[in-house]
């Protein structure tokens, strides 16, 4: 194999042999295609897509890049996870991986990182003082058993060609992807050993897929691979034209999901916690309609079961929470300003990609593969979409490391709040469609 001869047959749009994309990936684990060469893939598959075929052998090399974990481990409760293809302020998984638990799933959920413009669920457990997200299998196991769920990020022997990419991805705009997509979240999915998945398939300027058809095709084609091989697999298409709930940056996001496990959190948010818990419930057969399964969902929220199981979870992951404290003993910025408005107005947009890579303005995000970030940095809003405000009334709080930091998230606030003298704001609907394929009913 002579990779940049089937990097040029890529970039050129033909389509390659399974063997030969087999080949080419495994040899990027095995050092034999090196991140150069990986990311001129990536690049032009971007540009010109993977045909069906290619796409199957892409999911089969990167599922057997490592471990698949078999189904049927004894236990009589379903084993079901949620993956969202990511988005500014998603902290759900925070809310959900306790609060199925709680309502008799079996969550092994297994996250990532900041991608792109977006934050990811790891770096927002890592900001909780001491939280492992590494665990060896046997430990998550472990916390599996004893507390019903378990949040890591890819250990060496799930999928490790995804963690390798994913990373290489993110640094090179070749996120917003189709096949990448489809590929990445299926293959470290269905080596997860799950009985069922629900997909949380975001749309609008702050997600991948800004066009619904796009964002459409793509939850098609994650259940589509996933029923092939034997997963009951929903995907709901929500909105992301706007932030998600009130927090974007790392520690700010997890203080809002505590916020939602304590029955309170911004309204949307906790719709979609819980929405999506229904349909986790009904995938993995603990339901019979998504109405019982709303139900369900929304008295275990309210009982306060998750928000117990929430701090078992931090504590079994090394994680020192500290409930007796307003803020949780999360990390907190030395420098905060509140924003306010410099007319009076309705809010009729707030631009979720010029957030998202304000945090990383604030250093709350990655530019490069190897970076540390600053869990404490962020913004909260004040204002939701179509909102009227006096002038100088407060649009949002920046929690900066530095003054240059401050005037880097004033500007991005700035130029993310669209402010009108009298808008009609139309934000999509939270929830803009389900697709629900099982096994065999492809
Ligand atoms: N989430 C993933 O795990 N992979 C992607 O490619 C995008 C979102």
């Amino acid at each position: 194999m002579i990779p940049q001869q089937i990097i040029a047959r890529k970039r050129d749009g033909e389509a390659l042999a399974p063997e030969e994309l087999e080949a080419f990936l495994t040899g990027y684990l095995a050092g034999a295609v090196g991140d150069d060469q990986m990311a001129a893939f990536l690049m032009a598959v971007y540009f010109n897509g993977l045909e069906g075929e290619e796409l199957n052998a892409m999911v089969e090399a990167m599922i057997h890049s490592g471990e698949v974990i078999g189904r049927g481990d004894g236990s009589a409760r379903p084993r079901v996870d949620k993956h969202s293809t990511g988005g500014v302020g998603d902290k759900v998984s925070l809310v959900l991986a306790p609060l199925a638990a709680e309502m008799g799933m079996v969550v092994p959920m297994m996250s990532g990182r900041g991608l792109g413009h977006t934050g990811g669920t790891l770096d927002k457990l890592e900001s909780i003082p001491g939280f492992r997200t590494r665990l060896a299998l046997d430990e998550f196991d472990r916390v599996l058993s004893e507390v019903g769920c378990a949040m890591i990020g890819q250990t060496d022997e799930i999928a490790p060609l995804d963690r390798r990419l994913y990373a290489l991805r993110d640094v090179t705009a070749t996120v917003p992807s189709l096949p990448l997509i489809t590929a990445s979240i299926m293959s470290k999915k269905l080596a997860e050993g799950l009985d069922a998945l629900v997909l949380d398939v975001k749309v609008g300027r702050g997600a991948f897929m800004s066009r619904i058809e796009d964002a459409r095709a793509l939850a098609r084609a994650m259940v589509d691979v996933g029923a092939a091989r034997g997963l009951a697999v929903t995907a709901l298409l929500s909105a992301m034209d706007r932030p998600l709930g009130r927090a974007a940056g790392n520690a700010l996001e997890v203080r809002e999901a505590i916020a939602c496990l304590a029955g309170g959190g911004p309204a949307g948010f906790r719709e979609l916690c819980i929405e999506l818990a229904a349909e986790m419930a009904l995938a993995g057969g603990l339901v019979d309609s998504v109405e019982e399964g709303l139900s369900a969902a929304a008295s275990a929220l309210a009982g306060g079961g998750p928000m117990e199981r929430f701090l078992r979870l931090a504590s079994a992951q090394g994680g020192r929470l500290d409930p007796s404290r307003s803020d949780f003993g999360l990390p907190a910025a030395p420098l905060r300003e509140v924003l306010r408005a410099e007319r009076e107005g309705v809010v009729a947009a707030i631009d979720p990609l010029r957030l998202g890579y304000g945090v990383i303005a604030l250093g709350g995000g990655r530019t490069r593969q190897d970076q540390t970030i600053d869990p404490a940095v962020g913004f909260e809003l004040e204002v939701g979409v179509g909102h009227r405000v006096a002038r100088g009334a407060p649009l949002a709080v920046i929690h900066a490391a530095t003054a240059d930091g401050l005037a880097a998230g004033a500007h991005a606030v700035r130029e993310a709040i669209g402010l009108e003298a009298d808008a009609a704001p139309r934000p999509l609907p939270l929830l803009i469609d389900r697709i629900r394929v099982r096994p065999g009913k492809a």
